[in-house]
């Protein structure tokens, strides 16, 4: 089982006050020495360690460098990601019926999408190593954000796509922004393989979030989440419910409250209950939690309408696993339908998102009309993506247009 322990001595190997520690064999290594993904030890996933956690009070400014101080480095490669807005959404509240329900909607990002706030992060990293090539796999919105800040940073893009998967926002973004694409005969999971591999072989730097530092920019939503759930309501919420790929949100928003507890700004106990989504064609984290597994079975066949999320090998599982089991969560999978219900219905209260995102209100749904949510929670749904990603999705979930004459005789019969 992972050690997600924090605190204890500063190895040598440290820079700053930062290093990189493995969460399985607890090897620490420099952070910005060497290019490196895995433990070189035992293979394990590495996490960003710090001597120091910050409060509160150390963070001032907007958006994702607001937190500066909870991350590695000083500024990023920025384009004024994070701030994201926190939206009440009355209808669902009412429907779902719980005490207060909030919607974190990351698709307000500049790219359209939470990737941003990892990639302000991670392209800086990459600076700093001197890597000349990025690269990722992605099943879309990964892509689009690497492509527009390896632009933004003057860094040459590689990103595998799988073939026909991939949303039209998406694939069109890594297009206009400049990326190398390459459509892959296979699925999200192939893809990742293969650009590991590739840089393993020292051809580009990985940008996927098996990256530690991607996922430091990540906790920032966390981070905002607590502040503007505060700020708006005086308290946290008591449960935070996600759509899941390959859980590195999950992994990112159980560090932020680790973190937190770290530098005595919360109780264990007040963590949020962190709560995964998976389509049901695409559930391997769910499978896991229900099962009570300590890893994760890999899914070769993974089907969904939420292409962000058809993911069958979600490398973050062991830095997720144990964040919904001590913060008291769980997991629960949801149909392509259910998925459609939920985005119309963000839509009716003014919340455009694509299908990954919707899959967070409609795993709510379905654990509060199960009974393992409470009436008396608040909640903080997050929502990852816009509803212009996924123009095909929206339409087809979407009023189907009218066709009238061009005059208004015509038009007034139709109404
Ligand atoms: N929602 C959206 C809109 C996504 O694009 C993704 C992941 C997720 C949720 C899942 O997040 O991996 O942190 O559990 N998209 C990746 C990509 C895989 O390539 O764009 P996670």
């Amino acid at each position: 089982m992972a050690d997600l322990t924090l605190g204890g001595e500063t190895p040598a190997e440290s820079t700053d006050g930062v290093w990189l520690t493995c969460i399985e064999c607890g090897e620490t290594l420099a952070p910005y020495d060497d290019v490196v993904y895995r433990c070189p030890a035992c293979d394990g996933l590495l996490e960003v360690r710090y001597e120091e956690y910050p409060t509160f009070d150390d963070f001032e400014g907007v958006g994702v460098w607001r937190y500066a101080d909870a991350l590695p480095l000083e500024e990023g490669v920025s384009i004024r990601e994070g701030n994201t807005p926190l939206y009440t959404v009355p209808r669902i509240e009412a429907d779902v019926g719980v005490a207060d329900l909030r919607v974190k909607h990351e698709g307000m990002n500049p790219t359209g999408a939470f990737k941003d706030r990892g990639m302000t992060v991670g392209v800086k990293v990459a600076e700093r190593l001197g890597v000349e090539r990025l690269a990722c796999a992605s099943t879309g919105n990964t892509s689009a954000s690497l492509s527009c800040y390896g632009a933004r940073a003057g860094t040459e893009v590689l990103v595998l796509l799988p073939a026909g998967k991939v949303a039209a926002g998406k694939v069109a973004q890594a297009a206009l922004h400049g990326a190398r694409i390459l459509e892959v005969d296979g699925n999200f999971d192939a893809c990742l393989d293969v650009v590991a591999d590739l840089a393993d072989r020292g051809e580009a730097y990985l940008l996927n979030s098996i990256n530690p530092f991607r996922l430091e920019g990540q906790k920032t939503i966390g981070l905002e989440i607590l502040e503007q759930s505060r700020e708006a309501t005086g308290e946290w919420p008591d449960r935070i419910v996600l759509p899941v790929g390959n859980a590195g949100n999950t992994a990112a928003l159980y560090k932020t409250f680790r973190e937190l507890v770290e530098a005595g700004e919360m109780a264990e106990g007040e963590m949020p209950a962190l709560t995964g989504v998976q389509a049901e064609g695409a559930a391997p984290m769910v499978e896991a939690v229900r099962e009570g597994r300590e890893s994760v079975r890999r899914w070769e066949d993974v089907e969904t309408i939420a292409t962000a999320i058809r993911i069958g090998n979600p490398v973050n599982a062991p830095k997720a696993l144990p964040g919904i089991r001590a913060t008291g969560g769980t997991a629960v999978a949801v149909t392509d339908a259910e998925i459609t219900d939920a985005q119309r219905a963000l839509a009716r209260d003014g919340v455009g998102v694509e299908p990954a995102s919707a899959a967070s209100v409609a795993g709510l749904k379905k654990l509060r009309a199960s009974g393992e949510v409470d009436a008396d929670e608040r909640v903080v749904c997050l929502t990852t993506g816009h509803l212009l990603k996924d123009p095909a999705a929206a339409a087809a979930a979407g009023a189907e247009p009218t066709p009238v004459p061009a005059d208004t005789e015509g038009v007034l019969e139709v109404l």
